[in-house]
């Protein structure tokens, strides 16, 4: 099984950022953690972060031609604005998990909106960077079961 799990804008500044939103842990722990996930669950993982869109949009693509099985994505604010990222997603009909890492439900007004989540099989929200774990776990047994059928 191989995954990208790709970052948007700003979420390289993790435990740097508000803090009271995103936590104390650093983009570069994140990645750790995340490879030290999928190495214990024998999945092949390629991570991302870019605070350009068209990059975001490039990776998703790249997801296609690579054969990947799933995606894991924080759009950061592109998800409140990307039609790109929507229809990218929607082009490559890859299996793909929406994460915030913050309560985005109990933000702003302007964080409710989601482009992306319509083309996701799930979203997690508000669970930090744990969520991206989650996020892992779900997609593989999602696959698994579609791989059962
Ligand atoms: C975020 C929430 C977004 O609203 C925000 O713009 C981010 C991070 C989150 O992980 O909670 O950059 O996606």
């Amino acid at each position: 099984m191989k995954l990208y799990v790709l970052n948007g804008p700003n979420l390289n500044f993790l435990g740097i950022r508000e803090p009271a939103h995103y936590g104390s842990t650093t983009y570069a722990q994140l990645l750790d953690m995340i490879r030290a996930h999928c190495e214990e669950k024998k999945i092949e993982v390629v991570c991302h972060q870019s605070n350009h869109e068209g990059a975001l949009v490039d990776w998703i693509q790249e997801a296609y031609w690579e054969g990947a099985d799933g995606i894991v994505i924080n759009p950061g604010a592109y998800t409140h604005t990307s039609v790109a990222l929507l229809d990218a997603v929607k082009s490559t009909q890859i299996p793909t998990v929406e994460v915030h890492i913050s309560k985005v439900e109990e933000r702003e007004a302007f964080r409710q909106i989601s482009y992306i989540r319509e083309a996701c099989i799930a979203t997690i929200t508000g669970h930090g960077v744990k969520g991206y774990l989650e996020a892992i776990d779900l997609l593989a047994e999602w696959l698994q079961k579609g791989a059962d059928a």
